[in-house]
């Protein structure tokens, strides 16, 4: 949620935790996470809008680093949305998943001849915040630590790293679980994968770590032991376990789908905004409200959707892609899809949809229309049941409908149109043609009354159906 411009990650300062020093991030993105029995790689899949990657690579960039490289695996480097995501920031290819200190050192050209602070995180940790990665920096810089290991106390241990803490506080190692003793299987504190490096010596303890270990693999926790032996000291950092959520499976997506759209309704309430109903309505990382918004129960936010002051949006309206100027009411069970575009005061009610469109200040669709590629003028009033015929089935064209102009239900507009300002559309009316400014335009047959029809027929069918039941 992001309430004011200012707030806006791309352009805050850096903060005291990152002047001075140059910071170099590694995001470790690389692993399969078959566990998620997916096509798409693990960190491409979204929370609230966006991949867990990005929220990782947004939560990096407040602290304005030198350089940040997410390393991924090969067939993940072909792909156009990694890709995407990943840029500006540079990509760098681990060949084989031979552990987290091999995936680091795919990143080895980054780490080379550098001084300050190497912070290593993983891509399938999306809630993790800037205050904490900030917080982590701070605590090396201020204590001259080699390593420091973000840990935390989760409600269960499991598979997790022990930090193993010795009795004056220092962080003396990282035991895996499945090379723990049971009296270390005990410990509760556990890595969170997230750590900073002393950057000078960063890639000599990353050469030196080897694999003999239960999984024989390269582990980036020992480098702990190492700056040990090197006599640097290694100190943790206590974190909220909700913040270093590692998402491996669909289940524990949904579980940090849930903590996101949680931070997100406190963010738009604590922002200006009522929400009847806080827990039924689902936020877009990059919702913008402005104050004063009341947005009812059921309410789907996509992303990319601007809200200024005093918007009213009524239940079950799914909104994307759309900017909704001051006092417009939009819904209930609206849908405005991408390049909707509202101004002020417009009105949207019930079963309307309105996709590249622009609606001046106070128009009004009120029921049951579809507006698409369309610009309608100001104070505009289409009717029940209006329908933009924006497609022929190969191309889309555009229809455009001046300001005061009065278009009467279940008009068909056959785009290219365009309807002149004031002109009144009569009703049933399937316009193909420009209608010229302050026209009547009528499109459907003239009626016919044919005195006394109904009656006679109404005689005559019951008549029949009476002679029908006896027999
Ligand atoms: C790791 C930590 C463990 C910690 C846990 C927190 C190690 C040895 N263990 O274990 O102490 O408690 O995370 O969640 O670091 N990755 C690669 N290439 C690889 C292997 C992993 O890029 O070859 C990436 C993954 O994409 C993931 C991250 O590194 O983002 C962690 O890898 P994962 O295999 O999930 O580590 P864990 O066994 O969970
Ligand atoms: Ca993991």
């Amino acid at each position: 949620m992001v309430s004011d411009p200012s707030e806006n990650p791309g352009v805050t300062t850096s903060g005291a935790a990152t002047s001075g020093a140059a910071l170099h991030v590694i995001v470790l993105a690389a692993g399969l996470g078959t566990r998620m029995k997916s096509k798409r790689p693990k960190v491409m899949h979204p929370v609230a809008g966006r991949p867990m990657l990005g929220h990782v690579l947004a939560a990096v960039d407040t602290l304005t680093p030198s350089t940040v490289t997410a390393v991924v695996g090969p067939e993940m480097a072909e792909d156009q949305d990694v890709r995407d995501t990943i840029a500006p920031h540079a990509l760098a290819v681990q060949q084989d998943r031979l552990g987290t200190a091999h995936a680091v050192l795919a990143a080895r050209d980054a780490l080379s001849g550098i001084e300050g602070d190497v912070l290593v995180v993983f891509g399938d940790t999306p809630l993790i915040t800037p205050e904490t990665l900030s917080r982590m920096v701070a605590a090396r810089r201020d204590s001259g630590a080699g390593v420091v290991v973000l840990g935390f106390e989760p409600e269960d241990a499991g598979a997790y790293g022990r930090l193993i803490v010795g009795a004056g506080g220092d962080l003396q190692a990282i035991v895996e679980a499945k090379d723990a003793t049971p009296e270390q299987l005990d410990v509760r504190l556990c890595n969170s994968g997230v750590m900073v490096l002393d950057a000078g010596q960063a890639l000599g303890w990353l050469d030196r770590i080897g694999n003999d270990n239960a999984k024989g693999e390269y582990y980036l926790t020992d480098v702990v032991a190492l700056a040990r032996t090197d006599g640097r000291g290694a100190m943790s950092v206590t974190g909220d376990p909700d913040e270093v959520l590692g998402v491996n499976s669909r289940a524990e997506l949904a579980v940090a789908e849930a903590i996101v759209q949680t931070r997100l309704r406190g963010d738009a309430l604590a922002g200006g905004a009522t929400l009847t109903d806080p827990a039924s309505v689902y936020f877009s990382f990059d919702t913008r409200l402005g104050r004063d918004v009341t947005i009812g129960p059921n309410v789907v936010f996509g992303p990319g959707v601007t809200v200024d002051d005093d918007v009213e949006i009524r239940a079950f309206s799914h909104i994307e892609g759309a900017r909704i100027a001051s006092g417009a009411v939009v819904g209930p069970f609206a849908r405005l899809r991408p390049g909707a575009d509202l101004g002020a005061d417009v009105r949207i009610g019930n079963f309307v949809e309105v996709k590249n469109a622009a609606l001046g200040q106070g128009a009004k669709v009120n029921h049951l229309s579809y507006v698409g590629d369309s610009e309608v003028g100001a104070k505009a009033n289409i009717g029940a049941g209006t329908i933009t015929c924006n497609y022929d089935g190969f191309f889309k064209s555009k229809t455009i409908i001046g300001a005061g102009a009065f278009i009467g239900s279940n008009t068909a507009l056959v785009a290219p149109v365009t309807v002149g300002a004031g002109a009144i559309i009569g009703a049933g009316s399937a316009i193909s043609k420009n209608v010229p400014a302050d026209a009547l335009s009528v499109t459907r047959a003239p009626q016919r009354d044919l005195k006394d029809w109904a009656a006679r027929f109404n005689t005559q069918r019951a008549a029949e159906k009476a002679a029908q039941k006896k027999k």
